[in-house]
């Protein structure tokens, strides 16, 4: 079956972004010319899949008016591009009612999804080049769950959920186990999951039976781990760049990643960036 759903989750609260976050979504915070989201969305239009459904939540409604096609008369270049992405997809929105964490987040899409694999992408973590769209030729081979993991630096495996696996071809991996936030010396690896995955409609059984884990919260993590034990789950290594724009340091870094490289303000970014 191919993967033509994606769910972007984009209900969480947002802390480590305070007070950028005390009054707007932090997946509506910009990285350049256009609030992260969009970046999400985009990456899920130009891999092929045309509906997508957003979870929202209190707080959250700036997202759902973003996705409207603009009425304004004097089209400007990135909102021209955005309408014309918008006439092909269709946004649907559904509200996570408590922010219990990202396993009950996606357990609402389990409607939308049916009976289908679909992509999943953290609404607040942009990836260039599309990490999705490799991860749908991968799960076009295996047709299976697939999970999107990149090198980590070993000190900071326990900020991640992090995968135990063995390299079966180039750059993609059989899962054996998968750990939320490990202690650094528990860690079985430096490979973490970055945002981004291929997930049977399987899962969202996994998740029923998933008990609040670290932080209280229903974890994807574990409910991925259940998901492991009853079927082949793969692990795909991404070798391009990925933010999280959910700490400020990344946020950032994404900033100046994009002014660096855009057309327009390219040079004279470089320029004052050489200045300092
Ligand atoms: P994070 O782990 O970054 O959590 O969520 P958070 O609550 O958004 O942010 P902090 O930790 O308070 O700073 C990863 C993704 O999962 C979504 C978030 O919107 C983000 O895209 N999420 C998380 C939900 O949709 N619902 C939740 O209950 C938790």
């Amino acid at each position: 079956m191919k993967v033509k759903k994606a769910v972007i989750p984009a209900a969480g609260f947002g802390t480590r972004m305070l007070p950028i976050t005390k009054a707007q979504p932090k997946e509506m915070v910009p990285v350049v010319h256009k609030p992260v989201i969009q970046y999400v969305v985009e990456e899920a239009y130009f891999s092929g899949i045309n509906d997508i459904l957003i979870i929202t939540g209190r707080g959250k409604r700036a997202i759902e008016d973003h996705f409207d096609r603009s009425d304004i008369p004097k089209k400007e270049k990135f909102t021209e591009e955005l309408d014309n992405i918008l006439k092909e997809i269709n946004i649907f929105f559904v509200r996570q009612k408590e922010q219990r964490g990202l396993g009950d987040a996606v357990n609402y899409a389990e409607s939308f999804v049916d009976d289908e694999p679909f992509a999943l992408l953290l609404g607040d973590t942009i990836t260039f080049p599309p990490c999705t769209k490799e991860l749908i030729e991968t799960y076009n081979k295996f047709k299976t769950s697939i999970i999107a993991v990149e090198e980590v630096p070993h000190e900071k495996v326990n900020l991640y959920g992090i995968v135990d696996c063995k390299e079966i071809e180039n750059f993609v991996f059989l899962i054996e186990d998968l750990i939320e936030k490990p202690g650094k010396d528990e860690a079985p690896s430096n490979l973490a999951i970055l945002g981004r995955y291929i997930l049977t409609p399987e899962i969202f059984d996994a998740i029923r039976n998933t008990e609040p884990g670290k932080g209280n919260e229903i974890q994807l993590t574990d409910a991925m781990r259940m998901l492991n034990m009853r079927e082949r789950m793969y692990a795909y290594l991404f070798r391009g760049k990925r933010y999280d724009i959910g700490n400020k340091l990344d946020w950032l870094i994404a900033n100046i990643e994009v002014a660096v490289s855009d057309s327009e303000l390219g040079e004279a970014v470089k320029r004052f960036l050489n200045s300092i």
